[in-house]
């Protein structure tokens, strides 16, 4: 897919820089040729030399070199390539990006170009929720920029959570995905998938028994006709889909912010198992039955994820939600369609001797505002290709 692709790679000023001399290899080893632009800071973090000799190719720095400007003009150079990836983007970056900026020959390029641009955030976390980050971010989105990661995890200043850079087979995963053909080229798709856990103390949590299967395949189908697909997951038993961005959750209100970073998208696909209930009074140490008498949980209700996505201000044009029932399947999923506020419901008899959830196998009805469909016992990776070519036909 990247084979003879032309990408240029803007290499911004983070310790994650070091990622993107991997990501350069790797870019290379796909058979994709790479341009890549050094900012100031950037070269503060990564040698040009390194990143040439990576790259096989000059690294361009400067604006205002006239070398540079009588080979390749800053215009030429923006739109000479197939794809701008800028990683690790800075906050600072995505900023300048938001707001126009054309102050450094990255920046100038970003405002030049006609072609699609990836940036792969990189920032401490109090960075990256900062409100401006999260402004900036929403504007880029609009403005139709694509965005891989961050992920969470221990950060190079000593802190733990969301803002290290995507890792570059995440970034590769994505970059391919850019270049994608098919019905759904361009289009971005939310999955959710898998069950959520809702934690009793730090070793004991309450679950369900979906495994993930479901939400996989159709974010495995959604890929293959080339969507981005955003695919957030619960603590599923089956593996995550590749060539998908992964944001990995544990519990329901974990999802619901996933979920919101994830908008726009052009469809969502609400999969996931979400629990309706979290336990009030988690316990912060393990309950010890030596010295505790037996614990009474409290319960209170969950966001519900699919109803706040169908009333959102960037409500995807299409929203779908899963209606997992075990008794009176297509009248209960004919209301919840109602009071959810989605678009279709795929609803699906999850009684036991069903065998669906957890199996491979799945009997669905899809309910929309035309009636109700009731399609064949299948595997779930049918049902999944049969619901991404709905999809398909719905968005285009
Ligand atoms: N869902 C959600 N957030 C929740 C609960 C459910 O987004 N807190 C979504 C599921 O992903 C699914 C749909 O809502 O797409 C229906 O889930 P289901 O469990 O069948 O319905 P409930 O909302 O739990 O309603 P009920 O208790 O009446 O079955």
């Amino acid at each position: 897919m990247l084979a003879g692709k032309h990408v240029t790679l803007i290499i911004g000023g983070g310790i994650a820089a070091y990622k993107s001399l991997d990501l350069i290899r790797k870019l290379r080893r796909a058979g994709a040729h790479v341009t890549p632009v050094l900012t100031r800071a950037g070269a503060e973090f990564v040698t040009p030399l390194s990143v040439a000799a990576l790259a096989g190719e000059q690294v361009y720095q400067d604006l205002f070199d006239l070398k540079d400007e009588t080979e390749m003009g800053h215009i030429q150079l923006s739109r000479a390539a197939d794809l701008l990836v800028v990683a690790p983007a800075t906050a600072d970056m995505m900023a300048k990006m938001a707001g126009g900026h054309a102050d450094d020959l990255a920046t100038t390029l970003l405002l030049a170009t006609d072609k699609p641009v990836l940036i792969a955030p990189a920032m401490n976390l109090r960075m990256w929720d900062h409100a401006a980050t999260r402004r900036n971010l929403a504007q880029l989105r609009a403005d139709g920029v694509g965005v891989v990661g961050p992920d969470s995890g221990d950060m190079a200043c000593g802190e733990f959570g969301p803002g290290r850079m995507a890792e570059p087979d995440a970034i590769l995963d994505a970059i391919a995905a850019g270049f994608a053909s098919g019905p759904l080229a361009g289009k971005r798709v939310l999955v959710t998938s898998g069950p959520t856990h809702e934690p009793i103390d730090p070793v004991r949590y309450i679950a369900n028994r979906s495994s993930g299967a479901q939400g996989t395949a159709i974010a495995t189908a959604l890929r293959d006709l080339g969507a981005d697909v955003v695919f957030v997951t619960g603590p599923a038993s089956v593996a995550h889909p590749t060539g998908v961005h992964v944001v990995a959750v544990e519990t329901a209100r974990d999802m619901l912010q996933a979920v919101h970073d994830a908008l726009p998208v052009d469809a969502a696909v609400m999969a996931a198992a979400v629990a309706d209930w979290r336990v009030e009074n988690a316990f912060t140490q393990k309950i010890k039955k030596t010295t505790q008498a037996t614990p009474e949980l409290m319960f209170s209700e969950n966001p519900d994820i699919l109803k706040t996505v169908s009333s959102h201000e960037l409500r995807p044009k299409l929203v779908i939600g899963f209606a997992a029932e075990t008794e009176n399947v297509v009248a209960n999923a004919t209301t919840k369609r109602a009071r959810k506020g989605c678009d279709w419901i795929v609803a699906n008899d999850v009684s036991p001797a069903t065998g669906i959830m957890g199996g491979a196998e799945n009997s669905v009805h899809l309910v929309t505002a035309h009636g109700v469909e009731d399609w064949p016992r299948m595997p779930k990776t049918d049902v999944a290709r049969q619901l991404a070519d709905r999809i398909a036909k719905a968005l285009t």
